[in-house]
């Protein structure tokens, strides 16, 4: 039977994070920087929004885009955030942005279609990118401080360009575009017939500068897919609620793909969702306060063992440059983990730009982060040496 599963899924591989996470399960002890997962509990009073919601009934089917209430608060809390204009007709609330992802793919690409991407990328828009028959064009980084240029983008357009991702604060490498970066990507994308998807998952996780988001910029909205969501922020990675912003001429067709896929997102999710957007706005900012302290810590003491990384202005990962030792990163990595028991993800899993790097995540507890360390730098002295 497995012969008649289709060709664009057979050929789907397990991202490269599963992959090696799954290498793990035989070093239950080993000490884990792998997953973008946050380490803190969700907030009581979101949790205590839940439990109310169940004791309450919400219980039933919502309307497809999400309860008008929650959207409303959706829309609030980007537009105060960010600078946006959106209004709650705008806004879908979804299984997560993974999901805001899938369908916002979906509703704009067809076969032969191509999506610029900067590379290494988080690994979940190809495999959705293909399931379209488009193809996802790299643009890799890896010499411009993992952004995206004007000079990606001159020399990979052409006329089968129908969408530019821009997953910024980026997953795995920590960058974020700044102002004056957006404003010249805005200056090549305003007068195309394109779409940005915009996954800002990671804006409430900057560090150095506040975020700034490509829809804000004049002219930008009615090309910009925009998708966020709590799962970072506020450590709500199992509830499964994302945003995802568009205008109306575009939201209508995306909400027939988010209707025949989930019909609404999770009702009680949707609730705490409502809780974290109007009382939880600052939910994020003590967590912050302890990535940024984490991100110091593991910097300093990657630098005392002169492994170069560019320093991450947003998100919670370091993506950190191998290439002096001379081993691909799953090597390395593969390595790490059975000498040391420290598990972290090989930069290949994010395309083969990021082959000669590691991403470490830092949203790990600071006795662990130090331990880690230790024993990385344990294995860095003695692949040195032999
Ligand atoms: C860049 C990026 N986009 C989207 C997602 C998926 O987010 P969610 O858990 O809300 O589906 C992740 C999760 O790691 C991510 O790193």
């Amino acid at each position: 039977m497995e012969s008649l599963i289709q060709p664009r899924v057979h050929n789907i591989q397990l991202s490269g994070i599963r992959q090696f996470v799954n290498e793990m399960a035989a070093f239950p002890k080993a000490v884990s920087l792998t997953l973008g997962q946050p380490d803190f509990d969700t907030p009581a009073h979101i949790k205590e929004a839940a439990k109310k919601a169940i004791d309450q009934n919400v219980t039933t089917y919502s309307p497809n885009p999400g309860y008008p209430h929650v959207r409303e608060a959706a829309a609030e809390y980007v537009n105060k955030k960010y600078n946006l204009h959106y209004s709650q007709d705008e806004v879908i609330i979804t299984v997560g942005a993974s999901e805001a992802i899938d369908v916002s793919l979906r509703t704009i690409l067809e076969s032969g279609d191509e999506v610029i991407i900067p590379a290494p990328v988080y690994p979940g828009y190809e495999p959705v990118i293909t399931l379209c028959g488009a193809k996802a064009v790299y643009a890799d980084t890896t010499t411009t401080g993992f952004k995206l240029t004007v000079h990606h983008l001159e020399e990979l357009w052409s006329e089968k360009t129908k969408c530019v991702i821009l997953p910024y604060p980026s997953n795995p490498t920590g960058a974020v575009l700044l102002k004056k970066e957006l404003e010249q990507l805005v200056q090549f994308l305003e007068n195309k017939k394109v779409f940005v998807l915009a996954d800002e998952i990671y804006s409430e996780l900057t560090y150095d500068a506040v975020h700034c988001s490509i829809a804000s910029f004049k002219g930008m909205k009615e090309k910009t897919i925009l998708i966020n969501g709590l799962s970072k922020s506020h450590s709500m990675t199992g509830w499964r609620i994302g945003f995802l912003y568009a205008q109306s001429n575009i939201l209508k067709h995306i909400l027939k793909v988010h209707q025949y896929n989930v019909t609404c997102a999770n009702t009680i999710a949707q609730e705490a969702a409502f809780e974290a957007l109007t009382e939880g706005a600052m939910d994020a900012f003590p967590m912050k306060k302890e990535y940024d302290k984490r991100r110091n810590y593991v910097l300093s003491r990657l630098q005392n063992m002169g492994i170069e990384a560019q320093v991450p202005g947003g998100a919670f990962y370091i993506f950190a440059n191998i290439k002096p030792f001379g081993m691909s990163s799953l090597a390395f990595c593969r390595g790490l983990l059975q000498e040391q028991e420290v598990a972290v993800i090989p930069g290949s899993a994010f395309g083969e730009e990021g082959e000669g790097y590691i991403r470490l995540s830092f949203a790990a507890h600071m006795d662990l982060l130090n331990i880690a360390m230790d024993r990385l730098q344990q294995f860095i002295d003695k692949i040195t040496v032999s």
